[in-house]
């Protein structure tokens, strides 16, 4: 079998990560490598943060932060958000480390030695005001293509078309708006030209790519490739290894999926192994990107690939389309979108691995709603959580927690190892075919025979009528669970170690599918619930938290909050927890009864000035009367409560 070489998109290192990312990309390939390395295949998941060029200087410019700080800071985010989420990389690199400088610097000479690069003077669009050059995203204006008055100078996110900046129909400097100017400027152009032949031969060639990604491929190529400039105007990126080009530097896009190459080549010195025998030979070299990358990986690399040469051209782009939250296009630039930071406070990662991926959108756009996340993870409870809890307690109860010898097996059971084994191989084809929403389903059908052979059986009748029949029985079901815990590893990887542990089935591998894993005489201790129920209101609330725009300006001004300083303070008798204070509102004397008995004293509280939100319903706790609460922050289950900086009045509102 050939070496597996997985690559994700480099996430550019300005923001952090949200549930489109996740869901056209980053979940996809974990599941394809994590499949791979379940059936112990040689296979690496190379990534990293795309960290130069102008994505990187807008934010640092928005911020006020050198384009290193802003690159380093997301660049640990992002690193930290996937580990969260349980995507595995076998390297997380940075493009902007020297290895892959000087990678792209020795990619861009080579090219340029042997004619694939030119040197041209062309106008470029320069602003007055800002007095610097504009490319690509410094510049917006009207699409050429589908009129989006919202088109980027290198892309237009609406149609997803590739663009030069002078294409822009009424263009205006993203800076300050004003109308830039033509200028003269030189610059570095790829002849992609030369390569039109060959590239369109191999793209005809590529039959099992998915049409989406062939057609707009190929659509490109027969519309006639032109030479594309390579280089810009910029201060932060790579610069052009030529004396004759000071001050430019290599286009982003050129040198970005170069970063697969220079994070591959440092995870071979971390290893001591060499780097070509993963880019050269028989290698199977899997790009995974969003709908929106499809011309760069598609065109643009395996043209820079060939022009290189002796490395090897992609086998697989199998680029998803896009995810809507609640039919809306996700816009970072309107704050539009769930990040995942956000939603993993909240809800375990596995549920949310589950909902993405019998939702994804393989060959059309697939949309996120709330309700739909609900109903996902109530699936799993209902289903996959079911059949594993009852079987547990079932065994722990009646049983004393031990999976005891099989007797014969009766038509039932053997129509059990049958379905097994064509979920094996129906599964199989579904991780090959980059399908993991497919795959999500077959598992998820057979959690459902699951449940409906422990119906069937009805083991709480044979505990007392036929111990051996039930010792069969609950063998059976626990296999079944053993089997789907191989089977699902790749989508709910969480979920699928806590099943392994609790029985003991750690050391199974593919091959092991279709068998009668636990072994017998093993005890099953602790049983926990894997998945928890979600209920509409918890759901309802952290939409309206999560979803930016959701809560307007003037309905956060209608909270009354306000410094507060506590006069008195008790316990309540007969609580540990709650306190009952007294506090001065300024203009007021309010009663608030508070859960903080466990981090506060009473005696530590007098004469704190505290904050506190007032235009609450009144409430009774415990027969004493609450009008207000107090604000803390929940450090791990712990109030710790906000207080004000300085000495301001009892009543100083709080904005
Ligand atoms: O679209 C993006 O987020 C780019 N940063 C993807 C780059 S992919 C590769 F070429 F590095
Ligand atoms: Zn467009």
């Amino acid at each position: 079998m050939n070496k597996i070489l997985v690559t994700t998109a480099l996430p550019y290192a300005n923001g952090p990560i949200h549930l489109g990312h996740l869901a056209g990309c980053y979940l996809p390939a974990d599941v394809y490598v994590r499949y791979q390395k379940l059936r112990g295949r040689e296979c690496i998941h190379i990534g990293g943060t795309d960290e130069n060029g102008v994505p990187i200087t807008i934010k640092a410019e928005a911020i006020s932060k050198t384009p290193y700080e802003v690159a380093t800071y997301y660049h640990n985010e992002i690193k930290k958000d996937f580990k969260k989420i349980g995507i595995l990389f076998d390297h997380f690199g940075r493009t902007s480390s020297q290895c892959h400088h000087k990678l792209t610097q020795d990619f861009f000479l080579n090219l340029y030695k042997v004619g694939y690069i030119e040197s041209k003077s062309v106008s470029q669009f320069f602003c007055i005001a800002c007095k610097r050059f504009l490319p690509d995203r410094y510049i917006e204006g009207i699409c050429q293509y589908c009129s989006s008055p919202s088109a980027r100078g290198d892309q237009c996110d609406e149609c997803g078309k590739w663009i030069e900046p002078r294409e822009l129909k009424n263009p205006r400097c993203k800076l300050c708006g004003a109308d830039p100017i033509l200028k003269e400027t030189k610059h570095w152009f790829f002849k992609l030209d030369i390569l039109q032949d060959r590239l369109e031969g191999w793209l005809r060639e590529k039959k099992s790519w998915r049409e989406n990604v062939r057609e707009f491929a190929l659509g490109w190529v027969k519309e006639g490739l032109k030479p594309r400039p390579i280089t810009r105007d910029l201060s932060w990126g790579v610069p052009v290894p030529l004396k004759e080009a000071e001050g430019k530097l290599i286009y982003v896009w050129f040198e970005a999926p170069i970063g697969y190459i220079s994070s591959t080549m440092e995870w071979a010195d971390l290893n001591q192994i060499d780097w070509r025998d993963w880019w050269t030979g028989d290698t199977r070299l899997v790009h995974f990107i969003g709908k929106d990358n499809i011309v760069f990986h598609a065109i643009m690399w395996p043209a820079t690939l060939m022009a290189y040469g002796d490395l090897i051209l992609p086998s697989d782009i199998p680029a998803n389309e896009f995810l809507t939250i609640e039919r809306r296009q996700m816009s970072t630039s309107r704050n539009y979108a769930i990040w995942l930071s956000d939603f993993l406070r909240e809800f375990e990662p596995d549920p949310l691995r589950y909902a993405l991926l019998s939702n994804a959108p393989e060959s059309s756009d697939s949309d996120f709603t709330w309700d739909d996340f609900g109903m996902k993870n109530n699936e799993l409870v209902g289903t996959l959580g079911n059949l594993i809890n009852r079987t547990l307690k079932f065994t722990e109860k009646y049983m004393g927690g031990r999976i005891r010898e099989k007797g014969r097996l009766l038509e039932v059971d053997n129509k059990v190892f049958n379905k097994l084994n064509e979920c094996k191989r129906e599964i199989e084809k579904a991780y090959e075919n980059f399908s993991p929403k497919k795959a999500t389903e077959i598992f998820m059908e057979l959690a459902r025979e699951g449940n409906r052979y422990f119906d069937h059986t009805r083991p709480w009748e044979l505990k007392k009528s036929d111990p051996d029949r039930l010792s069969t029985v609950i063998w059976v079901v626990s296999s079944i669970i053993a089997n789907l815990s191989i089977m699902a590893e790749p989508v709910l990887p969480f979920t699928s170690e806590k099943i392994r542990n609790l029985l003991s089935t750690v050391d199974k591998g593919w091959d092991d599918i279709g068998e009668g894993m636990p072994g017998q005489g093993v005890k099953i201790e602790g049983a926990k619930i894997l998945f928890t129920p979600l209920s509409r209101e918890k759901i309802n609330l952290e939409r309206r938290k999560m979803m930016s725009g959701m809560i307007k300006i003037d309905q956060f001004s209608i909270l009354d909050i306000r410094v507060a300083k506590v006069e008195s303070a008790e316990r309540i008798e007969g609580t540990e927890r709650l306190i009952r204070l007294l506090v001065d509102t300024g203009g007021d004397m309010r009663q608030i009864v508070a859960g903080i008995g466990e981090f506060y004293k009473p005696e530590e509280l007098v004469g704190k000035k505290i904050v506190v939100l007032l235009n609450l319903e009144p409430m009774k706790i415990r027969g004493v009367e609450s009008k207000g609460m107090l604000l803390a922050a929940d450090v791990n289950g712990k109030a710790v409560l906000l207080t004000v900086d300085s000495d301001v009045p009892a009543g100083s509102n709080v904005r």
